[in-house]
């Protein structure tokens, strides 16, 4: 099998493969690229409503909550102005707004944001790398998920957070989950899709190596007084997690495609022998959760 996907693989695409070697490891090594490289910004992911409410109901069973820092209090006496930056299709929202009906949810996202419909929901489409259309001190917390390694690393300390800082009140509350796309105990279809996908991700200026070291120099670095929680999911164990690997896989094929020379049905085969290896070689990875609070001056 290693050796059909390395002799797949031996043919240069769109001058990114570096096929000096046809060991199923190296395979996708990329050509040094221009140093402008470090901040281009990384391609949005067309992501679909099931992926995408798959993924919320996964992460709530995994956590247990929708959020970890201590905002109950305010979000039940309906004081709370909550925006999720990078919000998809609204499915944390729906939930959030939905359970606390009497604070008020914005929600932006550079797609059309459509699907959380509710009276305390405001949806806007727009960049946020772009700067926030919201005045200083206006939320009490602002929520983010699987969404920084949407963005460069530079623009997510230079131009994100900055701007997370100052329309954040004072006292106010900062939380992401961000999942490590270094997975563990990889069978080796898992890892081909993975390497393309790490390709990808450095192509765009992303060291997913130091992913996670970033999110929390990202914190500290903005002066916010953060935990982090983690947790380790084998993706055996969770039918969810199986689920949201797959879709996953299925929503950025045609992107990570270029990073192979693999046709679309030989993609679909190697994604169906990755999901037997999963359960087979006990597959995981980790789901970290930040929370940080903005300090009173
Ligand atoms: C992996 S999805 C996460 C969606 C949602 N937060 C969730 O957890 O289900 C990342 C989202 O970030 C959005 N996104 C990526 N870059 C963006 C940017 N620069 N400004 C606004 N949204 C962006 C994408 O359109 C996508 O909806």
């Amino acid at each position: 099998m290693g050796n059909d996907l390395s002799t797949a693989l031996k043919s240069k695409k769109n001058g990114i493969l570096n096929n000096k070697n046809s060991d199923f490891n190296n395979v996708y090594e990329i050509n040094h690229r221009k140093s402008s490289m470090s901040i281009t910004r990384f391609p949005v992911i067309e992501s679909n409503i099931d992926e995408e409410n798959g993924r919320h109901e996964h992460l709530l069973k995994v956590w247990g909550s929708n959020f970890f820092s201590p905002i109950e209090s305010i979000l039940e006496s309906g004081d709370a102005k909550v925006l999720e930056i990078g919000c998809g299709f609204g499915s944390w929202i729906y939930d959030m707004a939905k359970n606390y009906p009497l604070s008020h949810f914005t929600g932006i996202d550079i797609n059309n944001p459509k699907y959380a419909t509710l009276p305390n929901v405001s949806l806007t489409q727009g960049d946020v790398l772009e700067g926030l259309p919201y005045p200083d001190c206006t939320f009490d917390y602002i929520h983010f998920r699987d969404f920084l390694w949407s963005i460069s690393s530079k623009d997510a300390s230079n131009k994100l957070f900055p701007e997370l800082v100052r329309i954040l009140k004072p006292g106010g509350w900062i939380e992401g989950i961000e999942f490590d796309v270094n997975i563990l105990n990889v069978g080796p279809n898992t890892k081909f899709l993975n390497d393309a996908l790490f390709n990808h991700i450095r192509n765009n200026g992303i060291h997913p190596e130091e992913f996670y070291n970033n999110i929390s120099k990202l914190f500290k670095k903005h002066n916010l007084e953060y935990q982090v929680e983690e947790r380790i999911l084998c993706f055996a164990d969770h039918d969810l997690s199986k689920k949201r690997f797959v879709t996953f896989y299925k929503t950025i094929k045609s992107m990570i495609l270029e990073y192979t020379s693999i046709s679309y049905k030989k993609y679909d085969e190697i994604l169906d022998k990755s999901c037997v290896e999963l359960v087979e070689y006990r597959t995981s990875y980790r789901s970290i959760r930040y929370f940080g609070k903005k300090l009173i001056a």
